[in-house]
């Protein structure tokens, strides 16, 4: 076994969709979507050794809401591996978690990724790129952008990946709920707000693809939108405050990520994020608010001499 003992750590970024437009509900239980996935420096780190037994240990401010049995997708990623490849064993990880969970920031699928590319190096498994994507594909929707993280448009259910032209920095204020929401009770709510309404057709966000070739936050933060947002917030009605609250504090343009609950909030720059920052911390509509700025790559090797 070629592993190397002292372990590979993987940093995986947080993603939040500037748009997401959802399709009717398909026959296999999923909804079609023409989304554009941005990867911000809210990361996860995951680090793996190998080990005689299976172990997981989770550290970060959400370490007590993170499942270390079968039901973690990044141990589930490391079972399978070493079913399927000769040169793979059992590992001990660790999870630092800083990406809220059941959030609508892909914490669980980031960890997913992170997993893959992680298991890989650590057992020189030598997996090929469309490896990577075939295993991400099938652990869910979201895994495929963890992988490559940037900016992208996503269709299908989300998994097949184009590349943006995309220009600029973004920086961005989230605001946090200690309770999650659960995206599958997102969808069925959205079927339910949706039923007499007419089916979306399914196409480019061009106002968004425009405003991400300029670079212009206020031009992106315009055409941001989320077909699950109305859905969101009337499962958890408050989001709507802390909305409301972030846009009167000057936020460019404020949007649930994914499946909710955090809110993104766009900012004008770094100065106007932690001014935003300070104001809703002290207005109290959300459970935690970070900042963080985007794009950002997506899961990759952090050299053991450069971990902080
Ligand atoms: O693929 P993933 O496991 O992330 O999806 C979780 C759930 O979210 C699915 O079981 C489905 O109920 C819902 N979903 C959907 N349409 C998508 C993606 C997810 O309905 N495109």
């Amino acid at each position: 076994m070629a592993a190397i003992d002292e372990g590979v750590t993987v940093r995986v970024p947080a993603k939040v969709n500037l748009s997401l437009a959802v399709g009717p509900l398909d026959e296999d239980g999923y909804h079609g979507l023409a989304t554009v996935f941005h990867a911000v420096d809210l990361t996860d780190d995951i680090h793996v050794r190998p080990s005689k037994q299976w172990e997981c240990t989770i550290t970060g401010p959400y370490a007590d809401k993170v499942p270390t049995d079968g039901a973690n997708l990044a141990m589930q990623v490391a079972h399978r591996l070493a079913q399927e490849c000769y040169e793979a064993g059992p590992v001990s990880m660790t999870i630092d978690k800083s990406i809220p969970v059941a959030g609508g920031m892909a914490g669980g699928s980031a960890d997913a990724a992170a997993a893959i590319i992680a298991i890989d190096q650590l057992f020189d498994l030598q997996l090929t790129k469309l490896d990577h994507l075939d295993l991400a594909r099938d652990l869910g929707s979201d895994v495929p952008f963890a992988l490559t993280g940037g900016t992208a448009l996503g269709s299908g259910r989300g998994d097949e990946l184009a590349p943006v032209l995309a220009t600029g920095r973004y920086e961005w204020v989230f605001a946090l709920q200690h309770e999650g929401l659960s995206t599958p009770a997102v969808y069925a709510e959205f079927d339910r707000l949706n039923k007499r309404r007419k089916p979306r057709r399914l196409e480019a966000p061009e106002e968004i693809l425009t405003a991400l070739r300029t670079g212009d936050p206020y031009e992106l933060a315009g055409a941001m939108f989320n077909d699950l947002q109305e859905a969101a917030i009337s499962l958890m009605p408050r989001l709507q405050d802390t909305i409301d609250v972030g846009l009167s504090q000057g936020a460019l343009g404020a949007i649930v990520s994914g499946s909710g609950p955090t809110v993104a909030f766009l900012c004008a720059d770094r100065a106007a994020a932690l001014d935003l920052m300070v104001g809703l911390t002290a207005c109290k509509v959300a459970d935690d608010v970070v900042s963080a700025s985007g794009p950002h790559p997506g899961a990759r090797v952090v050299p053991n001499n450069r971990l902080t």
